[in-house]
């Protein structure tokens, strides 16, 4: 296509800035768990929880828009995984990616009632998800700092 470019990401860089908002999400995350046992407590509103999950939801569009372009080429500078192995990956992960952004829809629109354990679900998939991308797609071991190429289009 005429309006694709192609931009040279270093996988290194690549993944030190994936790992830098992983820890800002972690962040967050303890502060939406925070703020959930201070509603179970009597100590906050249902409104502070949803300004809280509202934080955590546009850290998370950000991070897995990103994550989602950068992870094509990084997945592919991995020898042992063949091209099918990888569509199966990248579909699956932007597939959970969805998932959270709904279940956080559908806390936001609760009633603090039942707020509490499905935020406590959710804080739990989405800590297991990022410990996941650690030990896999974002493992040194796994990755060579070879030059990729990253398609996009404006
Ligand atoms: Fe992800
Ligand atoms: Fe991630």
């Amino acid at each position: 296509m005429d309006c694709c470019r192609q931009e040279p990401v270093d996988p290194s860089e690549a993944r030190a800035r994936l790992l830098a908002q992983h820890e800002e999400l972690r962040g967050i995350i303890d502060g939406a768990e925070e703020m959930t046992a201070r509603l179970v407590a009597g100590k906050a509103t249902g409104d502070e929880v949803r300004r809280k999950l509202a934080e955590l939801d546009r850290a998370l569009h950000d991070h897995n828009a990103e994550e989602e372009t950068i992870l094509e080429p990084l997945l592919r500078t991995v020898d042992a995984w063949g091209p099918v192995r990888i569509e199966q990956m990248l579909t699956e992960h932007a597939r959970e990616h969805g998932i959270f952004r709904q279940t956080l829809d559908e806390i936001v629109a609760s009633p603090p009632s039942h707020m509490a354990g499905a935020i406590r679900g959710l804080v739990a998939d989405l800590r297991r998800h990022i410990e996941h991308e650690e030990r896999s797609f974002l493992n040194p071991e796994l990755l060579k700092d070879d030059l990729v190429t990253v398609t996009s289009c404006s």
